[in-house]
């Protein structure tokens, strides 16, 4: 009796427990596994649908070795000049997709949303050197090796129209008008293009390219309540707007509605994915004096840490503040316009794909996992915390981002990117340029060079903190780490 009783209540409060949507202990990290590697494998081609690229990728990466020094094109194209992660000798987020006897190279969410730093893989941060221009300028040239592998393309319609989406792409993300001049910034403005394409009209001039670093996605549950992307722009809408990249990959609207749900599945995938740990000693005794610091100089905008009882963080929506307070690079916000909130409103999506205007400004991120999301701010314009910290025209104001995610690039003391004016490996590249692509060599090696003079760039506004002591910021710095 007693113990059908105590089965009883166990069976009540598994289900008061699951109804509140809490976890048993170990739960949410068994589930963070397991959410991880799913999203990890996953793109949306499908039936010659989705994004791709060029279909002769993955062939080519195979079967030419096109450096004079002999390095492998994978490495050299894939990770050095287009920025993809490698892991097990594999570029993580592309995928072999096989499509009526074709190898496509379809591109996942992880091509962007998984990152280095201090030499770890950590999936749900930022890719800090993709770089879709260079892939997009790289396309062509890839399928005329391709079309060299095979002597001449294969002439039936499938492949035809799965080239000819690819290079579509591939030419909008080379638009010089609107493409990123950096590694690691990806123009917003690729997917707007859509929008002025479908209503007939050209790309405005000085339409705004609105660069920004790949948001991490740690928290993600809380924030989409509030608002997608660093401006809020859109309205927990996720879904309607990762429709809106399909169509920037070549897409037709009739089609892109049938993803829907499955981007609604993506997106409760990651929802509660868990930040990284701090990789390295922690002086606790200097964070406890830290925290007072962040609670007396950063709290009213970045909000107080809960744990629970795993340690793991509890999430909170980040708040919105004003751009005239945190003065920060406008560029992302400029091209918001109400003409432009017409195209998306009286598009064939305009059903589904929301907007909302919170006024100019951007969300003051909450600050979870924030060791490994250098560089920092909304464009990635500054390259540590310590820097973060100084007075914004004192900043760093040019600096490298070459295998910004490797350990030696980790600066544990500043917290973040080491600053270096990176030459030696890109002079190292210029000598050993691969044959059919000496023309734009130059311009293609100095894209880890982060100029925040340049458009979009500008490392200027959050002055908060810059008036600490030099003890205090450190003291800051190590409470940051425990976040
Ligand atoms: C080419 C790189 C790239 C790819 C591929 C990509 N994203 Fe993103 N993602 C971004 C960038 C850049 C932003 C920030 C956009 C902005 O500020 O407007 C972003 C923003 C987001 C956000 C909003 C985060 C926030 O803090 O509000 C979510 C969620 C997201 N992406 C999910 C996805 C999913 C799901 C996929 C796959 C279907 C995907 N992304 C593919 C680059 C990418
Ligand atoms: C008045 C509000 C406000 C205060 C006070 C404030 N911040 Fe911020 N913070 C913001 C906003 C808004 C952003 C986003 C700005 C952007 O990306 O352009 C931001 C961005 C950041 C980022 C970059 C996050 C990322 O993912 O790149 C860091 C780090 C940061 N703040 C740390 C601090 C620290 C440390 C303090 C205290 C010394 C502080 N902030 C005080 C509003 C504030």
């Amino acid at each position: 009796m007693g113990r059908s009783l105590l089965f009883l209540a166990s069976i009540l409060a598994l289900a008061i427990f699951s109804l509140a949507g809490f976890d048993f202990p170990g739960g949410r990290i068994q589930s963070d596994i397991k959410a991880k590697e799913a999203f990890k494998n996953l793109n949306f081609f499908a039936e010659g649908r989705g994004i791709h690229l060029v279909p002769g990728l993955i062939e080519v990466s195979e079967n030419f070795n096109l450096t004079k020094s002999g390095l492998a094109l994978r490495d050299v194209i894939l990770h050095d000049r287009w920025g993809f992660n490698i892991e097990n000798h594999w570029p993580v987020g592309l995928f072999d997709e096989e499509f009526k006897g074709m190898r496509i190279g379809a591109l996942g969410c992880v091509a962007c949303h998984s990152g280095r730093a201090a030499g770890q893989l950590i999936l749900g941060l930022g890719n800090k050197n993709i770089d879709v221009f260079a892939i997009g300028r790289d396309a062509s040239y890839i399928e005329n090796l391709y079309i060299e592998l095979h002597r001449q393309p294969r002439n039936d319609p499938d492949f035809l129209a799965v080239r000819d989406s690819a290079l579509q792409f591939a030419k909008l993300l080379s638009n010089r008008k609107i493409a990123n001049t950096t590694q690691g910034m990806v123009p917003v403005s690729f997917i707007r293009a859509w929008f002025y394409k479908n209503a007939n009209l050209s790309l405005p001039e000085g339409l705004t390219r609105g660069a920004v670093k790949v948001p991490p996605l740690w928290g993600y549950g809380e924030k989409r309540k509030v608002g997608q992307f660093s401006d809020g722009y859109g309205n927990g809408n996720l879904p309607g707007w990762a429709i809106a990249v399909e169509l920037s990959g070549g897409q037709r609207p009739e089609t892109v509605r049938s993803y829907l749900p499955k981007i609604e599945e993506a997106e409760n995938l990651f929802s509660d994915f868990l930040p990284p740990k701090y990789p390295f000693e922690i002086d606790s005794t200097k964070a406890a004096k830290g925290k007072v610091v962040f609670e007396k100089t950063c709290v009213r905008c970045h909000g107080q840490y809960q744990i629970d009882g795993e340690g793991l963080p509890i999430y909170e929506a980040p708040k919105f503040i004003p751009l005239s307070v945190v003065n920060t690079d406008d560029d992302r916000l400029a091209a918001n316009t109400p003409f432009f909130n017409h195209l998306v409103e009286t598009s064939p999506l305009g059903d589904i794909i929301r907007h909302t205007d919170l006024g100019r400004g951007y969300f003051a991120p909450r600050l979870v996992g924030i060791w490994s999301r250098f560089p920092y701010l909304h464009n990635g314009s500054v390259p540590n915390i310590f820097n973060l910290l100084k007075p914004p025209t004192q900043r760093s104001k040019i600096f490298s981002v070459q295998d910004a995610g490797e350990e030696f690039r980790f600066d544990k003391a500043k917290l973040g990117l080491t600053i270096e004016n990176l030459t030696h490996r890109e002079a190292k590249r210029r000598n050993a340029p691969f044959t059919p692509f000496n023309a734009e060599e130059e311009e293609l090696t100095t894209r880890t060079k982060y100029n925040t003079q340049e458009v979009g760039h500008s490392n200027l506004g959050h002055p908060f903190g810059t008036t600490l002591s030099q003890e205090e910021k450190y003291q800051l710095i190590e409470y940051l780490k425990t976040l």
